[in-house]
């Protein structure tokens, strides 16, 4: 991965859904989905996004490939603004930012071959001609990449097990060379023994092919082996940004913090040792999101200001940043260990 090689820049970037209701069909409000969101991605680098379900992750990875039409705000790709380019701009940008999701069995048409499905990108984009030996080479090369046999390609998606037809949909991103893939919780669904084997893959071809990912999933540990830095968000709003190792040494934002907790250790004794803080509640609705700083109801720490004034989301040290009034460079340890035992619900 090459530093400061930027190839996604990601500015205050908000999806509202509008809320339309009455007899009108009038809009009477709009969900919050994602509320500002700001980070870069360079090339070659896996960035993990995690949080809570329904914090706004899959609306930014499809706002940011604008398969919804921001909102607000900016995505620069390789340079140039997404948001002002035409529908047919877009298209021709398609090939170079690719998504993959967590169930691939949706995604793949049941009455296609592997191969079809691995080279229909191409065809679609005028790249290579349907039944050319060209594209027919073109898919071997894709198989190989993802670990498969080539004689699969005149199998069917129901012949293969949850594992082999995520690679069968991570050889389809792949088909036209990309160098972003938004992946939507891509082992998610997945057997555990299983998931690692795709992360490994996954950050084969990204050695091989330098292509970055923005890499979605519900909790840390899911991100912890594939990121070079992790985004937390929480209600539409990043909470802390920073390097892989960094989070879960040092996390400053006590979302964070609660999340890192639930994270198993391997080794059993401090395992053993580990202490949960678990938060209590549900997060509230982003069509009604709370004032302040939008975590202070389920903070142990909330103060006056967190209820009134939004917390900036600031770079505390290179690289760190945190939208928290409270955190300071001291660093981790903000949430006392009273509080932790006060929270500990198992
Ligand atoms: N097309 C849509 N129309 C209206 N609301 C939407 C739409 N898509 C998402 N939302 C709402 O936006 C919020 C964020 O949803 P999103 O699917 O992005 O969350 P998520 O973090 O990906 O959740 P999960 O972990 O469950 O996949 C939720 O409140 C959701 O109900
Ligand atoms: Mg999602």
């Amino acid at each position: 991965m090459s530093e400061n090689n930027v190839l996604l820049r990601v500015q205050n970037l908000k999806k509202y859904f509008p809320i339309v209701g009455g007899l009108l069909g009038r809009q009477i409000g709009a969900v919050k989905a994602v509320d500002g969101i700001s980070f870069d991605i360079k090339r070659g680098e896996t960035l993990g996004m995690v949080g809570e379900s329904g914090c706004g992750k899959s609306t930014a990875g499809r706002a940011i490939l604008q398969l919804h039409q921001p909102t607000s705000g900016k995505v620069f790709f390789e340079d140039k603004d997404l948001t002002q380019m035409s529908g047919e701009d877009i298209r021709q940008l398609r090939p170079k930012m690719q998504m993959i999701f967590q169930d691939p069995y949706a995604t793949l048409n049941p009455r296609h071959s592997v191969g079809k499905i691995i080279g229909e990108p191409l065809v679609i984009h005028g790249i290579m001609k349907k039944g050319s030996s060209e594209l027919k080479d073109r898919v071997v090369e894709l198989l190989e990449l993802v670990g498969m046999d080539p004689v699969y390609m005149r199998r069917f998606p129901h012949e293969f097990s949850g594992g082999q037809r995520q690679r069968i949909g991570i050889a389809r991103s792949l088909s036209l060379d990309p160098s972003f893939i938004v992946c939507d919780e891509p082992i998610s669904a997945l057997d555990v023994s299983i998931q690692a084997q795709v992360v490994n893959l996954m950050q084969d071809l990204q050695e091989q092919l330098d292509v970055a990912y923005l890499f979605i999933a519900h909790d840390l540990s899911m991100v912890k082996h594939i990121s070079h830095r992790i985004v937390v968000m929480y209600l539409g709003k990043v909470m802390e940004l920073t390097e892989r190792n960094t989070l879960f040494e040092n996390p400053l934002h006590p979302y964070t913090q609660s999340l890192n907790s639930a994270v198993p250790i391997p080794d059993p004794k401090s395992e053993q040792k580990r202490r949960r803080f678990i938060l209590k509640g549900d997060p509230p609705s982003p069509a009604n999101p709370p004032s302040g700083c939008v975590f202070h109801t389920r903070c142990p720490l909330t103060e006056e200001k967190c209820i009134t004034v939004e917390p900036e989301f600031r770079e505390i040290h290179p690289g760190h940043f945190v939208a928290c009034h409270l955190a300071d460079e001291k660093g981790s340890s903000m949430i006392p260990e009273q509080t932790i035992l006060a929270s500990v619900m198992s």
